[in-house]
């Protein structure tokens, strides 16, 4: 039995797997209709959501299975007190998997010490957010064709994002990968990232231009500026335009640059950009509810 807490928790071959599992499904949806026939998905996210809930409730509804859950602490006993080791005690009663989104880092560490059934962190606080992590890979490779030999803009709020952290932890373990960190001063990614970039051998650099790292990038990561983790609003008002992706800015850029962004966007990149060809979070959306299925018939133990 296995859980994801971090993207780490998968070795460099199992994610190169859940990939090729995922374009499987992309070209086959057919061949996985009925994979998960009773089985239960539980979502619990005690912090808000779209994309993540929605993409793995519509890859389990994919494969056959059910789902249940809630999407907000308020309607859960965690507002009565529960604790989360109790709640996902409790689920295992009445799921077989379970993916969990909570604002506390760590708190997927804890629900999965007694847990019995596949516990998949579905964002922890500004710590991680593996199945985004996968979700990026799958994208990253259907458009440029590789996940080696790539450099790697990262936009936004490097400090909070906690997809940022987790792509760095998976890229990695990839060959001749470059980072460039495009961030405020504040919103540097935090010295952990930078102690394993360190250890990792890999070359990175912190700039705060956009426009003058932009010609080199074969990937940029967009982010938002993450308001919930901010501890004052002024910090927050005077940081939230730091970076705004327009045409104007990408006219420097590789003809090949893939353009990604976890979502939701706020303001970081113009919907002028939508329409162009590099543009791809919409598509990222998708790669994600793809890789989700091919992770849950991993956790599950579904050939
Ligand atoms: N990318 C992502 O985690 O989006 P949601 O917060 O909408 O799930």
């Amino acid at each position: 039995m296995r859980h994801l807490i971090n993207i780490t928790d998968l070795t460099v071959e199992e994610i190169n797997q859940l990939i090729d599992v995922a374009d499987d499904i992309y070209a086959h949806p057919e061949n996985y209709y009925e994979k998960c026939k009773n089985k239960i998905l539980a979502t619990l996210f005690f912090e808000p959501s779209t994309r993540t809930r929605l993409s793995f409730e519509s890859a389990m509804l994919g494969l056959g299975g059910s789902v249940l859950g809630f999407s907000s602490a308020a309607s859960s006993s965690a507002s009565k007190g529960e604790s989360v080791s109790d709640t996902i005690r409790m689920i295992e009663c009445y799921a077989d998997i379970v993916a969990m989104r909570h604002p506390k880092e760590g708190a997927p560490i804890v629900g999965a010490q007694k847990a019995i059934i596949p516990l998949i962190n579905a964002g922890d606080g500004g710590h991680f957010h593996p199945t985004q992590t996968l979700t990026d890979l799958t994208t990253i490779r259907r458009k440029k064709g590789r996940l080696n030999n790539l450099v790697i803009g990262l936009c936004g709020d490097l400090k909070f994002g906690r997809t940022v952290h987790s792509l760095i932890e998976a890229m990695l373990r990839y060959e001749n990968i470059e980072f460039v960190l495009i961030s405020p001063e504040e919103l540097q990614v935090p010295e952990y990232v930078k102690e394993a970039m360190n250890e990792a051998g890999v070359k990175w650099r912190e700039v705060t231009s956009l426009e003058d790292a932009m010609p080199e990038l074969d990937i940029l990561y967009m982010t938002r500026i993450q308001k919930e983790r901010f501890f004052n609003e002024e910090d927050y008002i005077r940081l939230k335009d730091s970076y705004i992706l327009n045409l104007e800015k990408l006219e420097n850029a590789k003809k090949d640059l893939s353009i990604l962004h976890p979502l939701p966007r706020v303001n970081e990149i113009s919907v002028e950009v939508d329409d162009d060809p590099r543009a791809n979070y919409f598509f990222q959306a998708l790669c994600g509810r793809h890789v989700r299925m091919a992770l849950i018939l991993f956790l599950l133990g579904i050939k």
